[in-house]
């Protein structure tokens, strides 16, 4: 048996970013450092999602965030925290900015360098105490807001993560800020959270809560996916394609599996997460299929296909109904970088708790289909 932690206090629904304020207060935070990033702030979203905060709260932020969250960019916040006098951090973005906003708490009370902090460092110093921290998701994905960790790209290269489960004071789910996100955005980032509910339940691991929580996730993200990315105003759709979100990283405490593995190097080189594991999916659960047992019944039927249903090719048509690539040379992933990508996969955590066992050929060959 697992350890079972289900630990983030999360406020859940339409027009929630009203709390911001009261929980502030309620952790004696006065001056956050609020950290977004540009595409947020000219969207409009970070002052949607801060507009309920006194003007004297809105004055130190934090924009320079990547498209995956570096240490490099978590040292430059965490000075910004202490030049500012900040003594609290609000992180309002997607998994990148709540990612990074997890790292800069740590570094804000913790030594530099942050690989030192990291699960793949072979003696991980412990995180002790850390100013209080509010994260706000503005897209339906990776479910930082209650994930355990923060996955960075470190200086070494290695992308992988910070583990912090007892680091989030509190987390806001408003549907309403991913009312106006883009298709393409909120296709990809929903596929990432359909791969974190069916990694993570398919992952041998021994969690039943976590595995229940999983199966609503994931009936929640394949029934609500499609209208999310076409009809992006359908506030039900907003609502359960969040929950899902959220469901898919409370339960990938199970350890998640060989998307994963193949989607943090390969996200170490620049690509998008969600788009890399929207790709690398139906190949991972085509290659997985035949030992998933009964798990297989249970995870087709949330997905409404049948037994006999094969699982690349449903996957595949789905990702052309959003609109989304199917192969990763439509990324630009260099054909040369695979066999590396392979080599490291096997390094990863999320290979540890993978449904089938995956060697170094196998990782190769499931990059070859999905390039
Ligand atoms: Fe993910």
């Amino acid at each position: 048996m697992s350890v079972l932690q289900f630990l983030t206090t999360v406020h859940f629904d339409h027009g929630m970013r009203r709390q911001l304020p009261q929980l502030l207060a309620s952790e004696g935070v006065q001056r956050p450092l609020l950290v977004t990033d540009q595409g947020v702030m000219a969207a409009g979203v970070f002052a949607q999602a801060t507009e309920h905060l006194p003007a004297h709260s809105r004055l130190a932020v934090f924009t320079e965030v990547p498209l995956n969250p570096t240490e490099a960019a978590a040292l430059a916040g965490a000075q910004r925290f202490k030049d500012l006098g900040c003594d609290g951090v609000v992180g309002v973005g997607g998994g990148a900015v709540l990612d990074l906003a997890k790292a800069i708490a740590v570094l804000a009370t913790h030594p530099a360098p942050l690989w030192d902090y990291c699960n793949r460092h072979p003696q991980a110093k412990r995180i002790g105490a850390t100013p209080p921290l509010v994260l706000m998701p503005t897209t339906a994905g990776t479910g930082s807001e209650v994930g355990r960790s923060a996955v960075i790209v470190f200086d070494n290269g290695i992308k992988a993560g910070v583990r912090c489960p007892d680091l989030v004071s509190a987390a806001i789910c408003d549907p309403e800020l991913t009312l106006g996100l883009p298709p393409g955005i909120t296709a990809s980032t929903g596929m990432d959270a359909l791969s974190h509910c069916i990694e993570t339940f398919c992952s041998p691991v021994v969690n039943p809560p976590a595995d229940a929580i999983s199966l609503d996730g994931m009936q929640r993200v394949f029934a609500h996916i499609e209208r999310a990315v076409h009809q992006g105003h359908d506030r039900d759709a907003r609502w359960n394609m969040m929950m899902g979100s959220l469901e898919g990283a409370i339960s990938f405490q199970k350890g998640l599996g060989a998307v994963h593995a193949l989607s943090h190097p390969l996200g170490a080189l620049g690509f998008h997460h969600g788009t890399l594991n929207a790709i690398l999916l139906p190949h991972v659960l085509a290659f997985n299929r035949p030992a998933l047992g009964d798990k297989w019944l249970a995870l087709t039927r949330q997905a409404g296909w049948t037994v006999d249903t094969c699982p690349r090719q449903a996957l595949m048509e789905l990702l052309r109904r959003l609109g989304l690539p199917t192969q990763l040379q439509h990324l630009g992933v260099a054909h040369e970088a695979l066999a590396s990508v392979a080599a490291q996969a096997l390094e990863d955590n999320a290979h540890k708790t993978t449904p089938r066992a995956v060697s170094q050929a196998d990782y190769l060959q499931l990059l070859q289909d999905a390039f």
